[in-house]
Protein backbone atom coordinates (compact mmCIF):
# COMPACT_ATOMS: atom_id res chain seq x y z
CA UNK A 1 0.00 0.00 0.00
CA UNK A 2 1.31 3.47 -0.95
CA UNK A 3 0.34 6.28 1.70
CA UNK A 4 0.29 9.75 -0.14
CA UNK A 5 0.20 12.83 2.47
CA UNK A 6 -1.42 15.87 0.84
CA UNK A 7 -0.17 18.64 3.08
CA UNK A 8 -0.52 22.27 3.52
CA UNK A 9 -2.68 25.41 5.39
CA UNK A 10 -6.20 25.67 4.99
CA UNK A 11 -7.81 26.60 1.30
CA UNK A 12 -3.95 25.54 -0.17
CA UNK A 13 -5.75 23.51 -2.58
CA UNK A 14 -5.70 19.81 -1.02
CA UNK A 15 -8.85 19.10 -1.45
CA UNK A 16 -9.14 20.44 -5.12
CA UNK A 17 -6.09 18.60 -6.28
CA UNK A 18 -7.05 15.41 -4.15
CA UNK A 19 -9.83 14.13 -6.60
CA UNK A 20 -6.95 13.96 -9.78
CA UNK A 21 -4.22 12.70 -7.47
CA UNK A 22 -6.42 9.73 -5.88
CA UNK A 23 -7.72 9.16 -9.57
CA UNK A 24 -4.43 8.74 -11.12
CA UNK A 25 -2.50 6.48 -8.38
CA UNK A 26 -5.72 4.67 -7.44
CA UNK A 27 -6.01 6.23 -4.08
CA UNK A 28 -8.88 6.18 -1.65
CA UNK A 29 -8.83 9.92 -0.72
CA UNK A 30 -9.04 10.24 3.13
CA UNK A 31 -10.23 13.85 4.43
CA UNK A 32 -10.27 14.32 8.43
CA UNK A 33 -12.22 17.59 7.59
CA UNK A 34 -14.65 15.99 5.02
CA UNK A 35 -15.34 12.94 7.97
CA UNK A 36 -16.20 15.29 10.66
CA UNK A 37 -18.18 17.44 8.45
CA UNK A 38 -20.33 14.24 8.09
CA UNK A 39 -20.38 13.75 11.30
CA UNK A 40 -21.70 17.03 12.13
CA UNK A 41 -24.39 17.03 9.48
CA UNK A 42 -25.96 13.67 10.60
CA UNK A 43 -25.80 15.07 14.47
CA UNK A 44 -23.79 12.29 16.07
CA UNK A 45 -22.45 12.64 19.38
CA UNK A 46 -18.86 13.02 17.66
CA UNK A 47 -20.48 15.35 15.48
CA UNK A 48 -21.61 17.46 18.13
CA UNK A 49 -18.82 17.32 20.08
CA UNK A 50 -16.40 18.40 17.06
CA UNK A 51 -18.70 21.15 15.64
CA UNK A 52 -17.75 23.93 18.13
CA UNK A 53 -13.98 23.49 17.76
CA UNK A 54 -14.25 23.82 14.41
CA UNK A 55 -16.58 25.97 13.82
CA UNK A 56 -13.81 28.21 15.96
CA UNK A 57 -10.94 27.16 13.59
CA UNK A 58 -9.48 24.87 16.45
CA UNK A 59 -8.77 21.31 16.25
CA UNK A 60 -9.91 18.47 17.24
CA UNK A 61 -8.63 16.29 19.71
CA UNK A 62 -5.70 13.58 18.25
CA UNK A 63 -7.33 10.60 19.36
CA UNK A 64 -10.44 11.31 17.72
CA UNK A 65 -8.79 11.51 14.09
CA UNK A 66 -6.87 8.67 14.92
CA UNK A 67 -9.78 6.27 15.18
CA UNK A 68 -11.60 7.85 12.43
CA UNK A 69 -8.04 7.01 10.14
CA UNK A 70 -7.78 3.63 11.59
CA UNK A 71 -11.20 2.62 10.52
CA UNK A 72 -11.22 4.14 7.10
CA UNK A 73 -7.79 2.02 6.64
CA UNK A 74 -9.46 -0.85 7.57
CA UNK A 75 -12.65 0.18 5.39
CA UNK A 76 -10.89 0.24 2.28
CA UNK A 77 -8.68 -2.64 1.09
CA UNK A 78 -9.41 -2.64 -2.60
CA UNK A 79 -6.96 -0.01 -3.52
CA UNK A 80 -3.56 0.74 -4.29
CA UNK A 81 -3.10 2.86 -0.96
CA UNK A 82 -4.35 6.28 0.45
CA UNK A 83 -4.01 9.99 0.39
CA UNK A 84 -4.37 12.09 3.61
CA UNK A 85 -5.60 15.16 3.56
CA UNK A 86 -5.88 17.00 6.41
CA UNK A 87 -4.12 14.42 8.23
CA UNK A 88 -1.77 14.18 10.15
CA UNK A 89 -2.17 17.74 11.63
CA UNK A 90 0.11 17.99 15.29
CA UNK A 91 3.25 16.00 16.01
CA UNK A 92 1.38 13.17 17.69
CA UNK A 93 -1.04 12.45 15.13
CA UNK A 94 2.30 11.98 12.90
CA UNK A 95 3.92 9.63 15.15
CA UNK A 96 0.13 7.82 15.84
CA UNK A 97 0.28 7.16 12.07
CA UNK A 98 3.79 5.97 12.27
CA UNK A 99 3.18 3.34 15.20
CA UNK A 100 -0.24 2.44 13.16
CA UNK A 101 1.72 1.74 10.13
CA UNK A 102 4.93 0.25 11.63
CA UNK A 103 2.57 -2.49 13.24
CA UNK A 104 2.04 -3.57 9.27
CA UNK A 105 5.55 -3.80 8.11
CA UNK A 106 4.37 -0.03 6.28
CA UNK A 107 5.13 3.65 5.94
CA UNK A 108 4.56 7.02 4.77
CA UNK A 109 5.40 7.08 1.17
CA UNK A 110 5.32 10.59 0.15
CA UNK A 111 4.38 14.10 1.63
CA UNK A 112 3.82 16.71 -0.90
CA UNK A 113 3.02 20.17 0.43
CA UNK A 114 1.35 22.71 -1.21
CA UNK A 115 2.92 26.23 -0.28
CA UNK A 116 0.58 29.71 -0.52
CA UNK A 117 0.60 32.89 1.25
CA UNK A 118 -1.24 33.99 3.95
CA UNK A 119 -2.71 36.65 2.20
CA UNK A 120 -4.24 34.17 -1.00
CA UNK A 121 -5.69 31.31 2.08
CA UNK A 122 -8.45 34.63 3.03
CA UNK A 123 -8.80 35.21 -0.51
CA UNK A 124 -9.32 31.44 -1.53
CA UNK A 125 -11.49 30.87 1.78
CA UNK A 126 -14.50 33.51 1.45
CA UNK A 127 -14.54 32.95 -2.25
CA UNK A 128 -15.20 29.35 -1.44
CA UNK A 129 -17.57 30.38 1.59
CA UNK A 130 -19.51 31.91 -0.95
CA UNK A 131 -20.10 28.19 -2.72
CA UNK A 132 -19.91 25.60 -0.26
CA UNK A 133 -21.42 27.32 3.08
CA UNK A 134 -18.76 26.07 5.52
CA UNK A 135 -19.77 27.58 8.99
CA UNK A 136 -15.58 27.89 9.66
CA UNK A 137 -14.96 29.53 5.98
CA UNK A 138 -17.68 32.75 7.37
CA UNK A 139 -16.03 34.59 9.69
CA UNK A 140 -12.24 35.80 9.56
CA UNK A 141 -11.36 35.59 13.16
CA UNK A 142 -12.15 31.77 12.48
CA UNK A 143 -9.78 31.89 9.48
CA UNK A 144 -7.37 33.91 11.31
CA UNK A 145 -7.23 31.26 13.88
CA UNK A 146 -6.94 28.33 11.28
CA UNK A 147 -4.00 29.65 9.99
CA UNK A 148 -2.37 30.21 13.51
CA UNK A 149 -3.25 27.18 14.70
CA UNK A 150 -1.64 25.60 11.57
CA UNK A 151 1.27 27.38 11.66
CA UNK A 152 1.52 26.71 15.72
CA UNK A 153 0.83 22.96 15.20
CA UNK A 154 0.41 21.55 11.96
CA UNK A 155 3.99 23.19 10.29
CA UNK A 156 6.54 21.62 12.99
CA UNK A 157 5.52 18.05 11.27
CA UNK A 158 7.19 19.20 8.00
CA UNK A 159 10.71 18.95 10.09
CA UNK A 160 9.44 15.53 10.75
CA UNK A 161 9.30 14.81 7.25
CA UNK A 162 12.01 16.28 6.15
CA UNK A 163 14.24 14.10 8.16
CA UNK A 164 12.92 11.38 6.82
CA UNK A 165 13.51 12.39 3.31
CA UNK A 166 10.09 12.09 2.43
CA UNK A 167 8.78 15.64 2.16
CA UNK A 168 8.67 18.12 -0.97
CA UNK A 169 7.40 21.08 -1.40
CA UNK A 170 4.87 22.70 -4.28
CA UNK A 171 3.97 25.81 -5.34
CA UNK A 172 0.69 26.01 -4.71
CA UNK A 173 -0.08 29.58 -7.01
CA UNK A 174 -1.50 29.58 -10.57
CA UNK A 175 -4.25 27.37 -11.58
CA UNK A 176 -5.72 24.48 -10.87
CA UNK A 177 -4.06 22.50 -13.74
CA UNK A 178 -0.46 24.14 -12.95
CA UNK A 179 -0.83 23.08 -9.36
CA UNK A 180 -2.19 19.35 -10.67
CA UNK A 181 0.95 18.98 -12.98
CA UNK A 182 3.47 20.25 -10.25
CA UNK A 183 2.69 17.87 -8.26
CA UNK A 184 2.16 15.01 -10.63
CA UNK A 185 5.46 15.99 -11.04
CA UNK A 186 6.73 15.61 -7.61
CA UNK A 187 4.75 12.15 -7.27
CA UNK A 188 6.40 10.62 -10.44
P1 LIG B 1 -10.22 20.67 6.81
O1 LIG B 1 -11.49 20.35 6.17
O2 LIG B 1 -9.06 19.78 6.63
O3 LIG B 1 -9.88 22.16 6.45
P2 LIG B 1 -8.49 22.92 6.16
O4 LIG B 1 -7.23 22.23 6.47
O5 LIG B 1 -8.69 24.20 6.86
O6 LIG B 1 -8.39 22.97 4.67
P3 LIG B 1 -9.52 23.41 3.67
O7 LIG B 1 -10.42 22.25 3.41
O8 LIG B 1 -10.10 24.68 4.17
O9 LIG B 1 -8.63 23.76 2.41
P4 LIG B 1 -8.08 22.89 1.22
O10 LIG B 1 -6.60 22.90 1.28
O11 LIG B 1 -8.76 21.56 1.13
O12 LIG B 1 -8.49 23.82 0.00
P5 LIG B 1 -9.56 23.61 -1.15
O13 LIG B 1 -9.07 22.61 -2.12
O14 LIG B 1 -10.93 23.43 -0.60
O15 LIG B 1 -10.44 20.78 8.39
C1 LIG B 1 -11.51 21.52 8.93
C2 LIG B 1 -11.45 21.45 10.45
O16 LIG B 1 -11.63 20.10 10.88
C3 LIG B 1 -10.13 21.88 11.09
O17 LIG B 1 -10.04 23.27 11.27
C4 LIG B 1 -10.19 21.13 12.42
O18 LIG B 1 -11.05 21.75 13.31
C5 LIG B 1 -10.82 19.81 12.02
N1 LIG B 1 -9.82 18.80 11.62
C6 LIG B 1 -9.66 18.25 10.39
N2 LIG B 1 -8.65 17.38 10.37
C7 LIG B 1 -8.13 17.40 11.63
C8 LIG B 1 -7.05 16.73 12.25
N3 LIG B 1 -6.26 15.88 11.57
N4 LIG B 1 -6.80 16.98 13.55
C9 LIG B 1 -7.57 17.81 14.27
N5 LIG B 1 -8.61 18.49 13.74
C10 LIG B 1 -8.88 18.28 12.44
O19 LIG B 1 -9.45 25.05 -1.85
C11 LIG B 1 -9.93 26.21 -1.20
C12 LIG B 1 -10.65 27.11 -2.20
O20 LIG B 1 -9.68 27.56 -3.17
C13 LIG B 1 -11.73 26.40 -3.02
O21 LIG B 1 -12.78 27.29 -3.26
C14 LIG B 1 -11.04 26.03 -4.34
O22 LIG B 1 -11.92 25.96 -5.42
C15 LIG B 1 -10.05 27.18 -4.49
N6 LIG B 1 -8.81 26.78 -5.19
C16 LIG B 1 -8.12 25.63 -5.04
N7 LIG B 1 -7.03 25.63 -5.83
C17 LIG B 1 -7.04 26.83 -6.49
C18 LIG B 1 -6.17 27.43 -7.44
N8 LIG B 1 -5.06 26.82 -7.89
N9 LIG B 1 -6.47 28.68 -7.87
C19 LIG B 1 -7.57 29.33 -7.43
N10 LIG B 1 -8.45 28.79 -6.54
C20 LIG B 1 -8.17 27.56 -6.06
MG1 LIG C 1 -10.21 20.56 2.24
Amino acid sequence: MKYYIIFGPPGAGKGTQASAISQKYNLKHISTGELLRKEMAEGTELGKKASELIDAGCLVPDEVVEGMIEAEFARNRDVDGFLLDGYPRTLAQAESLEQLLGKRQECVTAVVSLIIPDGTIYERIRHRAGIEGREDDCKDEVIANRIATYHKKTEPIISFYKAAGKYSEVDGLGTVEEVRERIFGVLG
